[in-house]
């Protein structure tokens, strides 16, 4: 008899929709039980929606494990590159559920990374004006911060997932297992992620990752160590969704590192950089603008550089016009009334939220990075 896989559970408690995070190697077998345990009732109807990279090695075992329990699963391939993260896709999502009658009682299931989440999380939120959704994320990016919250939406040609809703899952299993074939510079990228949660609210995280073998591969890292990561990272997240689940004011700390990361995106050209990557320049930067106003070290920066260094990322800032930064970050969502919003640290495992930062500060920063 094979033993069952151990797994570690992190309540996101919401006030409306409370749900689990299961985490563990072989999590995927038992994904039908979990469903059971949630208190989904057999028979209902569940569309899995994949694409090929994911589906190919992991669809089967996905839907096996749902019939064996008795859920009426069938599975959706579709094309899910970040270009593909359409309305127009989405449209081929509801084709489908309508192919497939899906009823109100029935189920979306993402299966895949950010991209595929995001978008079956926003058509479930439209299908019938809302059915429930399993987030069973195949990224490490999209197992510590995508699947978990859940922000669903798709692009607009005027910018990066500006169409959406909230629609939080009714499950989110991560089976780390699935890490094995995502190539690794990918799993580099969700690294970024997994810093931002040390830098803002688990500086013993942080250090774990200073210490031992380089955190730059799934392989490398080992699965207690691997599974450790991801149970932190997704309590972090967890916690900051239960307290503040539609974005009021503290969610925003999620940004750490992204409103400078998304003017790299943006003025590198989407493609140059993955997002996590992005995420780790942008860090550096905005611990430079925090060492400039002397609301942290030197010490604390150093560090922060040399982990990123660690995972495998870049952490240099690219030769950018800093008009054209200023311009990009006047653009950025987390501008409000006017004023740029930063998430500055003050300590690893601190961070706080400011909105006084003025030109020249941002100019003098960017000629440092620069020089
Ligand atoms: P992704 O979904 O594009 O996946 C990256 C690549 O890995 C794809 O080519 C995919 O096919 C492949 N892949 C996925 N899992 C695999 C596996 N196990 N083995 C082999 N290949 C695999 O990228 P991502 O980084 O997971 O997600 C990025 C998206 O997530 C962006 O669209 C971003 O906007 C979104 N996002 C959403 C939230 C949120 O809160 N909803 C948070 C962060 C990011
Ligand atoms: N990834 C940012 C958030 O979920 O709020």
């Amino acid at each position: 008899m094979v033993a069952s896989p151990t797994l570690r559970r992190i309540s996101v408690t919401l006030e409306h929709n409370p749900y689990e995070v299961v985490i563990g190697a072989g999590g995927l077998n038992r994904l039908g039980e979990e469903l059971l345990a949630a208190g989904i009732q057999p028979g209902r109807r569940i569309l899995v929606i994949s694409n090929p990279d994911v589906a190919d090695p992991y669809g089967e075992v996905c839907l096996q494990s749902l019939q064996q329990q008795g859920f009426n699963a069938d599975l959706l391939v579709i094309d899910a590159g970040e270009d593909r993260k359409t309305p127009a896709t989405v449209a081929s999502i509801h084709d489908a559920a309508f192919e497939h009658r899906l009823d109100r009682s029935s189920l979306m299931l993402a299966l895949g990374g950010g991209v595929v989440g995001d978008m079956t999380g926003f058509a479930a939120a439209t299908w019938l004006r809302g059915i429930r959704v399993i987030q069973v994320p195949t990224t490490l990016l999209a197992m510590v911060d995508a699947a978990i919250g859940g922000k669903t939406g798709v692009n607009h040609p005027g910018g990066k997932n500006l169409i959406g809703a909230f629609h939080q899952p009714s499950l989110v299993m991560i089976d780390p297992d699935t890490l094995s074939t995502l190539p690794v510079r990918e799993f580099r990228a969700g690294m970024a992620e997994v810093i931002k949660y040390g830098i803002l609210g688990d500086d013993e995280l942080f250090q774990s990752l200073e210490e031992g073998p380089a955190p730059d591969s799934a392989a490398g890292l080992g699965s207690d160590r691997l599974e450790t990561i991801l149970e932190r990272s997704a309590a972090a997240k967890a916690r900051v969704v239960a307290a503040d689940e539609r974005e009021g004011g503290l969610r925003a700390v999620l940004n750490y590192g992204h409103t400078f990361g998304h003017v790299v995106e943006t003025l590198c050209g989407y493609g140059t950089w993955l997002h996590g990557e992005a995420v780790a320049i942008g860090m550096v930067a905005v611990g430079q603008l925090a060492l400039n106003r002397g609301s942290w070290t030197a010490k604390d920066a150093k560090r922060q550089k040399q982990l990123i260094q660690r995972c495998g990322l870049p952490n240099a800032w690219p030769d950018l016009d800093p008009y054209a930064v200023l311009h990009t970050l006047q653009g950025d969502k987390k501008v409000k009334d006017g004023r740029l919003r930063f998430v500055l640290p003050t300590a690893i495992g601190h961070v706080e939220i400011r909105d006084n930062i003025n030109r020249d500060e941002i100019l003098r920063c960017l000629d440092q990075l620069q020089g």
